[in-house]
């Protein structure tokens, strides 16, 4: 059997650049992969050299080239580096990348049009003809658009298969039509392709062209057929059933491990869950809250955003408050919720404690400290974090949606490894919490819950082989 070559296309991966989930999954996944297909797959990376990467060494220089982007003629400069069998591919331009924040430009629509341009460019001068190009969410679906229109007549590139991954479906990329031939260089056919609602839509280009639609668990494939959570691109998804996948993420387990952790106050496995109870009074002391292994830890550790369920909290919080109980709250986001949790602090500062940050080390702490982790996202594709908190002993507290429904289920049932409800409502998470804490309080019930949550194998083992299946159907289409 030959190998199968395999270009991952996206605008962010770890441990380069990770701004969210999605370059968790890219620095997790390839790698994932060709550990365990080291024989029959070849996958490599390919992302923005942006100025936040600033770590280059290793980097080696492949080559250049010029970019056609309609009447721009652009730079482009490719940088290679191989770490964890893998190799990763960087798009230099700094007219494009040389800024302080990855997203969130002027012209970031350009920027990413460039950037999938770039790729399809570079492939002979990177000795590297794919048999599929993975690409991910907007930024990376001009890719299939471009690839099936204005490079079709490359002889080479005939073959070549592409799947698109979304990650979230809300973010699609959505710019003015009238800016189609200047910035998009699309004309006629190739626009009508990437037109919607009277916009350009970027998302509805891939879902329209690549060969494979996959999203992050088998909940969200289902869920988005439902413009409730489609953020009107139902349609579209259903024209396109048949390219429909869902395949649940998974987490670098070697990454996330708390023997090993060197952010945790102690280490501690399955085998020594007492230590984790160091982590928990040593968190309480960082946190400026009372001290004492018997008060059960709630933490929240999030983006506070309104589709994390954050309205759901805060009508839910102070009743649960009435509790022996604390909270320990990380994240930023909108500022009505940052100012919320502020009051909540000052009101009860000896139950909540609030840092408005992203901080990864503090973030690890929480997850190896706490008793709790509360996820009750309005719709949620994936989700991470859960599988962290799993993974460090921390017992999830989540809404049914998406990822969230496949990757954890309620204990009542004797089985489970968390505490679930269905019902978007406030009562219904207050009632789920005051579950746990009943479970919490039968110390025996509750180290054999921990015990369970701990073991659950959330590392990409079980899923890299739903992806090699996916790209093996590809090769096997043929033309
Ligand atoms: C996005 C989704 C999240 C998912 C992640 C990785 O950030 O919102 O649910 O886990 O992508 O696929």
């Amino acid at each position: 059997m030959s190998v199968i070559k395999i270009l991952y296309a996206a605008s962010e991966a770890a441990p380069f650049i990770a701004t969210g989930g999605l370059g968790e999954v890219a620095g997790s996944l390839p790698k994932a992969l060709s550990e365990k297909y080291s024989d029959d797959i070849d996958i490599r990376v390919i992302l923005p050299l942006y100025q936040e990467i600033t770590d280059r060494s290793g980097f080696e220089f492949v080559g250049k080239a010029t970019v056609p982007l309609a009447w721009r003629q652009q730079y482009c400069g490719i940088f290679k580096k191989k770490t964890d069998g893998v190799t990763y591919y960087f798009v230099d331009n700094e007219y494009y990348f040389k800024r302080n924040e990855c997203y969130g430009h002027y012209d970031d629509g350009e920027r990413f049009a460039y950037f999938s341009k770039a790729v399809l460019n570079v492939l002979p001068m990177l000795d590297f003809i794919p048999d599929v190009i993975h690409c991910n969410d907007w930024q990376t679906s001009l890719l299939p658009v471009y690839l099936k229109t204005r490079y079709a007549n490359y002889t080479s590139y005939g073959k070549i298969k592409t799947v698109i991954t979304i990650h979230n479906i809300e973010y699609q990329g959505i710019y003015d039509l009238n800016i189609a031939e200047d910035v998009f260089d699309l004309y006629g056919r190739e626009k009508s392709i990437v037109e919607y609602n009277g916009s350009i839509n970027l998302l509805k280009g891939a879902l329209e062209t690549s060969d494979i639609i996959s999203t992050v668990s088998e909940s969200y494939a289902k869920e988005i057929f439902d413009d409730s959570v489609a953020h009107g691109l139902a349609s579209i998804i259903s024209r396109n059933s048949s390219k429909m996948r869902g395949i649940l993420n998974g987490i670098d387990t070697d990454f996330y491990n708390p023997e090993n952790d060197k952010a945790l106050f102690e280490n501690y496995s399955v085998l020594s869950i007492k230590n984790k109870y160091l982590n928990k009074l040593n968190l309480q002391s960082l946190a400026g809250l009372p001290q004492d292994e018997n008060i059960p830890v709630i933490a929240i550790i999030s983006r506070l955003v309104k589709h994390k369920g954050f309205d759901l909290i805060v009508h839910a919080v102070e009743e649960v408050l009435k509790e022996k109980v604390q909270f320990v709250v990380l994240g930023k986001g909108d500022r009505g919720y940052e100012l919320y949790f502020k009051s909540l602090q000052d009101r009860y500062h000896d139950k909540v404690a609030v840092r408005i940050d992203f901080n990864s080390d503090l973030a690890r702490k929480i997850y190896a400290g706490a008793d709790f982790f509360l996820m009750p996202s309005i719709s949620e594709p994936c989700g991470i974090a859960q599988m962290i908190a799993s993974r460090y002993g921390t017992v999830p507290i989540v809404r049914e949606t998406g990822g969230l429904k496949d990757s954890i289920h309620d204990c009542s049932l004797g089985t489970g490894n968390g505490f679930t409800f269905s019902q978007p409502k406030a009562k219904a998470l207050a009632e789920t919490i005051k579950r746990g804490l009943g479970v919490y309080s039968r110390k025996e019930d509750w180290t054999k819950l921990v015990e369970a949550v701990m073991s659950v194998d959330f590392s990409w083992k079980s899923s890299a082989v739903k992806y090699y299946d996916m790209y093996q159907s590809l090769l096997d289409q043929g033309e």
